[in-house]
């Protein structure tokens, strides 16, 4: 097993460090290799994905991340800026399947700003378009119009096979959990995402087991908020999956317990967190390595078929949680509240 370790900028660094112990803990056969990318990779070599990381990524079997992004890259050209090199590996790498998984771990049923009783047993999968959409499409760009004013353009496109696509690992996952799938979208003002609409009504027919449901996006997000545990599995386009998985990450307490996994179409992947790399907690040992180490436990999961060991990892967060170990974003009463490296060892210790 070839890993590519990408630990990024921000609280990047600490929390990979943190799985990446985990990981080492298993005693598997694995071969993890670092390189910079971000604003680390900017730094390295003027490029927020340089070659030899592109490279390294293109001959591992997965790419565990961390995070990009540093205020001080803002005034950067945009090609240059850390966010670019994480759309643009993930664009290299074909990683258009998106699965952000909104788990709420018992324990933390009161870490959530809603009511334990609307949170508890929750359980999601987020399935977000990663390599279309507004993110991607042409034209795009900030231009100065002949009057003068400057005009800032992107464009929301899918074509008919992107979205077949995404709908197909939507619907097989469906069938491996409680086959109800909501596509969400905003069929009533955006034909992207009526054509989006279409595709999946068509291909719904594959699956007739599966009971499939729709949504505007305005209307999801509400509903996520008010009754959450309606849903099974979301599937949505690359914003609108975006902003969602965000929202639902909340439901389980706190952004920092949220994993994810970005996948081809032969399961090789990329696992990050879904939060980003919180400059002002970089350095500081604060941060929730957990969401870091869960995404190594999904990578022994999707890319290296390793259930066992998945299992293991994810069980162990569990443990530690039971345990009473709680980082500063979920603190409940009574607690014992660590460090990012002390829940990292919380962590290693409830492997065994
Ligand atoms: C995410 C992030 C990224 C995105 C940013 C950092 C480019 O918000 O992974 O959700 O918008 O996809
Ligand atoms: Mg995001």
């Amino acid at each position: 097993m070839k890993i590519a370790v990408l630990p990024g900028d921000g609280i990047g660094p600490e929390i990979v460090a943190q799985a990446v112990k985990v990981l080492n803990a298993l005693n598997l056969n694995i071969e993890m290799t670092e390189a910079p990318i971000g604003g680390a990779g900017y730094e390295d070599s003027g490029d927020p994905l340089p070659e030899a990381t592109l490279q390294l990524a293109r001959d591992s079997d997965a790419v565990l991340l961390g995070a990009v992004g540093d205020w001080k890259y803002d005034k950067l050209e945009r090609h240059l800026r850390p966010e670019r090199g994480l759309l643009r590996i993930r664009k290299e790498l074909n990683l258009f399947a998106n699965l952000r998984p909104a788990l709420l771990y018992p324990e933390l049923a009161g870490a959530s700003t809603l009511k334990p009783e609307v949170v508890s047993g929750l359980d999601i999968m987020i399935v977000r378009e990663l390599t279309g959409d507004i993110y991607f499409g042409q034209p795009r760009g900030i231009s100065t119009l002949p009057n003068g004013e400057r005009e800032g353009v992107n464009t929301m496109r899918y074509c008919e096979s992107e979205i077949r696509r995404i709908g197909r690992v939507a619907f097989d996952i469906a069938m491996k959990r409680n086959k109800k799938v909501c596509s969400v979208d905003k069929a009533n003002v955006l034909e992207a995402t009526e054509l989006w609409r279409q595709v999946m009504i068509e291909l719904s027919a594959e699956y007739p087991e599966v009971e499939l449901s729709h949504m505007y996006v305005d209307n999801a997000a509400m509903q996520l908020i008010r009754a959450p545990k309606q849903f099974d599995v979301m599937v949505t386009g690359n914003i609108f999956g975006d902003i969602l998985s965000d929202e639902a990450s909340m439901l389980t307490g706190s952004i920092g317990m949220l994993p994810s996994a970005s996948l081809d179409a032969n399961n090789k992947g990329m696992y990050e967190p879904s939060h980003g790399s919180a400059p002002d907690l970089a350095g500081k040992d604060v941060a929730n390595p957990l969401a870091t180490i869960l995404s190594a436990a999904m990578m022994l999961r999707y890319t290296f078929n390793d259930e066992t060991n998945a299992l293991k990892i994810e069980n162990a967060v569990k443990k530690a949680l039971a345990q009473g170990y709680r980082t500063a974003d979920i603190v409940t009463d009574g607690c014992k509240q660590v460090g990012c490296h002390a829940m990292g060892d919380a962590v290693v210790a409830a492997l065994n």
